[in-house]
């Protein structure tokens, strides 16, 4: 007989974000097939079930698509583990939460609002506007942050940590506390955080809003010692916060609001060394790399470079600067033309958002007249792609001579690390310096500012030409970099912070 799972308040560690490790898919005969998800964070806080006593823990999560919520809603409390579900062995709650209500939140809200602020990608003119429709979509955001802290109130033990993540979750760790006194609760922001001048066009009680939610936790953490700066200025400048900023580097800052603590830590997330390396070095991948070698093709007999760029189609990844930056390169420097082939994968990403829809369309555009004005019978310049293949993205990175990771702001960005690990040879790194990544790469990569494209396109240029020697020894330093945090390490270490 199938065990009785009740929410028990048993767990002694919790994890709670909107994107769960395992989703859904409903196959045509009705019947719903499950996917593990990889990607730093998934990796990272599955570190949960391999502690050295592996304590209880339950993953909380949203159901994002409607077989996500039929396999929610046909588990005990949600609990999928108890349903049968090969969930790898972690206990897995998935609330079922309003289909309206999730999309006000998720898109409405976090997707466009606070990942638009954080990301400084507003074309302030025109938007945002701060309207009766955005106060419907906040109370969304209220709703289904509060489903989040009373699944976490009625699943967590007597005194049990909880780590809640990103901007989705923002609202969570002070309905949590108020709910639930005795936790220990943490929150990690894996975005960038805006600038208080910025981030003030939030309507005012909606930025402080924001920021006592966070400061709900006892211990913030962030990627970069930049963005913890940041939260720090918004709390004295919107909340009149005080802040203790520490002169040892690697000390938490301490901010102080109605006579309560909240302490914030940096964490940075590295690349997963271990597993990237051996996916690699699958067949699936090896057939990859041949298909793209003979597509980049030779010129003359020597094999061309490649400049390889893999992202979400994402506003902040600035995709399209990048290809600017390309058509700049060819355009002014004719020696490349014929020897270099430009490889984009631009993964589909939030296509409910609109804002991503017309993106998605300018970088095609781009793209195409990209290879119009230089591509001959035998080279074509530029080789986009849209549709997501992970065995193919590493296939890219095995081969990049140069990777091309510009974003106009980046909580991390994953991509800058993976490559150097997983290159075959070692390859060059063009780096925006508005990327989390910059604070650990910056010394080896060759540094840009994202917006000028002619500052990008010598970039790209000097990455060329930077002599196979160099170019590896700097590659190797970049991967040693790049892999000093490994997912689990960054969580276990902030677990540990969390209960010092
Ligand atoms: C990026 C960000 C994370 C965020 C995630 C959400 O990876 O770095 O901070 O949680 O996007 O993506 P999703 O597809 O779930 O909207």
């Amino acid at each position: 007989a199938r065990r009785m799972v009740t929410a028990n308040a048993a767990a002694q560690i919790l994890v709670a974000s909107n994107r769960g490790p395992v989703s859904f898919r409903e196959e045509d005969d009705g019947t719903l097939t499950l996917r593990r998800g990889g990607g730093g964070l998934v990796s990272g806080l599955s570190a949960i079930g391999h502690g050295e006593s592996s304590p209880s823990s339950v993953w909380v999560c949203a159901a994002l698509s409607d077989a996500d919520r039929r396999a929610a809603r046909q588990a005990p409390h949600g609990r999928l583990d108890a349903a049968g579900h090969d969930t790898g062995g972690q206990a897995v709650r998935m609330l079922d939460i309003d289909p309206g209500t999730f999309d006000r939140a998720y898109n409405g809200v976090a997707n466009s609002v606070l990942w638009f602020v954080h990301h400084l990608l507003y074309d302030t003119p025109l938007k945002p506007v701060f309207d009766e429709d955005f106060r419907r979509e906040w109370s969304s955001y209220e709703a289904y942050n509060a489903a989040f802290a009373d699944s976490l109130a009625a699943e967590a033990a007597r005194g049990a940590t909880v780590l809640v993540q990103d901007y989705h979750l923002t609202l969570t760790p002070r309905m949590l506390r108020e709910r639930r006194p005795d936790l220990r609760i943490g929150h990690f922001s894996h975005t960038p955080w805006a600038p208080p001048d910025y981030y003030r066009m939030l309507p005012d009680a909606i930025g402080r809003q924001v920021l006592t939610g966070i400061l709900g936790a006892d211990r913030a953490a962030f990627l970069t010692r930049r963005w913890a700066g940041a939260f720090a200025d918004c709390c004295e400048a919107v909340l009149g916060a005080s802040v203790e900023r520490p002169a040892d580097p690697a000390a938490d800052l301490a901010v102080t609001h109605e006579g309560r603590t909240t302490r914030l830590g940096v964490h940075g997330l590295g690349a997963d060394a271990d597993f990237l390396r051996s996916r690699a070095r699958k067949p699936d991948v090896d057939e990859r790399l041949a298909a793209l070698r003979s597509r980049v093709g030779q010129d003359d007999g020597v094999p061309r470079r490649t400049v390889v760029r893999v992202d979400r189609t994402e506003l902040s990844k600035n995709i399209v600067r990048g290809l600017l930056a390309y058509r700049h390169l060819l355009r002014t420097r004719p020696q490349w033309r014929g020897k270099v082939v430009h490889i984009a994968f631009a993964y589909p990403s939030r296509q409910d958002v609109p804002e991503y829809r017309v993106y998605t369309e300018a970088v095609r555009r781009v793209a195409d007249e990209i290879n119009e004005e230089f591509g001959t019978e035998s080279w074509t310049p530029l080789l986009l792609h849209l549709d997501d293949d992970f065995p193919r993205s590493l296939a890219a990175y095995r081969m990049a001579d140069v990777a091309l990771v510009n974003p106009i702001r980046d909580g991390m960005n994953l991509v800058a690390k993976e490559v150097p690990v997983v290159s075959d040879e070692g390859c060059a790194l063009v780096l925006s310096r508005e990327a989390g990544a910059a604070a650990e790469l910056a010394e080896d990569a060759v540094m840009v500012n994202p917006y000028d494209v002619i500052a990008t396109a010598d970039a790209l240029h000097e990455a060329l030409t930077l002599p196979a020697e160099e170019r590896a020894a700097r590659s190797k330093r970049l991967a040693a970099a790049a892999t000093a945090l490994p997912p689990q390490k960054w969580f276990l270490d902030q677990l540990a912070a969390l209960t010092a």
